[in-house]
C-alpha cells in the first residue's frame, strides 16, 4: 500500500528553509542536512521493536526497554545521499552503510548502474534507502528495485524534498516502500529539478557549484 509521510515537525520545516535560501553557505548547509537528517532518523525508527533488560539504577532494580536487537542498513544514493547517511549515523551508530551508483544515460535515458556495495549479511537487515531529493523517481526506482534483489527484511525511502511526479513513479513500482518526506514541493521544472526545492542537492552539500 503507496504510503507518503511528510514529516511536518516545527525544526525540520525551520532548518528546511533556511537549506532552501540560495545564500546559505556549504558548511552551513552541510550542517543543517545533518541535523534534519537526525530528526528525520527519529522519525523514521518510530517503530523499532523494544524488549525490556534488568538492570540497576544506583536506588533500585528494574526491567528497563532497550532496542529489540534491530539490525538496520543505511543505503546511500551517491553521491547527495552521503548527507543524510551522516546525521542517521549519529542517531544509529551501529547500523552498516551501503552505497549506490547511478548515473543516467543521456542518449538512451536509462539509470545505468556503476558501484553498488552493501553489507553481507543484508538478508538480515532492515534498510533505509536514503537520497536528498525524490524528483523523477527514477534513480529511487532503480535504487530499490536492486536493492530488492539482495532481499532485506524490510525497505523504507528517506528524502529531504520530493516532488508529486517523483512519488507517482515511486509508487508505481514500489508500492510497498513507504516515503519519508521532509516536504511535498510543487513539481519540476523544465531541467528536472524541484520548485521551489534547494537546488542542486549534491553541489550544494559539497560545494561544487
Ligand atoms: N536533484 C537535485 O539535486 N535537485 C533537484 O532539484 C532535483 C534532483
Amino acid at each position: 500500500m503507496a504510503q507518503v509521510n511528510e514529516i511536518q515537525h516545527p525544526l525540520i520545516q525551520h532548518k528546511l528553509t533556511l537549506m532552501r535560501k540560495k545564500d546559505t553557505s556549504t558548511g552551513k548547509f552541510r550542517t543543517l542536512m545533518r541535523e534534519i537528517s537526525m530528526l528525520l532518523g527519529y522519525e523514521v525508527s518510530r517503530d523499532m521493536v523494544l524488549s525490556t533488560e534488568k538492570i540497576e539504577t544506583p536506588i533500585a532494580p528494574m526491567e528497563a526497554p532497550v532496542l529489540a536487537k534491530k539490525k538496520m542498513a543505511l543505503i546511500s544514493i551517491l553521491r547527495a545521499g552521503q548527507g543524510i547517511i551522516d546525521g542517521m549515523l549519529q542517531l544509529m551508530p551501529t547500523a552498516r552503510v551501503g552505497h549506490i551508483g547511478l548515473y543516467r544515460d543521456a542518449q538512451a535515458s536509462n539509470i545505468i548502474e556503476y558501484y553498488f556495495k552493501v553489507p553481507e549479511d543484508i538478508s538480515s537487515r532492515d534498510v533505509l534507502v536514503v537520497d536528498p531529493m525524490l524528483a523523477t523517481g527514477k534513480s529511487a526506482v532503480a535504487a530499490v528495485s536492486r536493492i530488492k534483489e539482495v532481499s532485506p527484511k524490510s525497505i523504507k525511502f528517506v528524502c529531504l524534498l520530493a516532488a508529486p511526479e517523483g512519488i507517482e513513479y515511486f509508487h508505481k513500482y514500489h508500492s510497498d516502500v513507504a516515503i519519508f518526506t521532509a516536504a511535498v514541493d510543487q513539481g519540476l521544472n523544465e531541467k528536472k529539478y524541484i520548485v521551489p526545492g534547494i537546488g542542486d542537492a549534491g553541489d550544494r552539500l559539497f560545494g561544487t557549484m
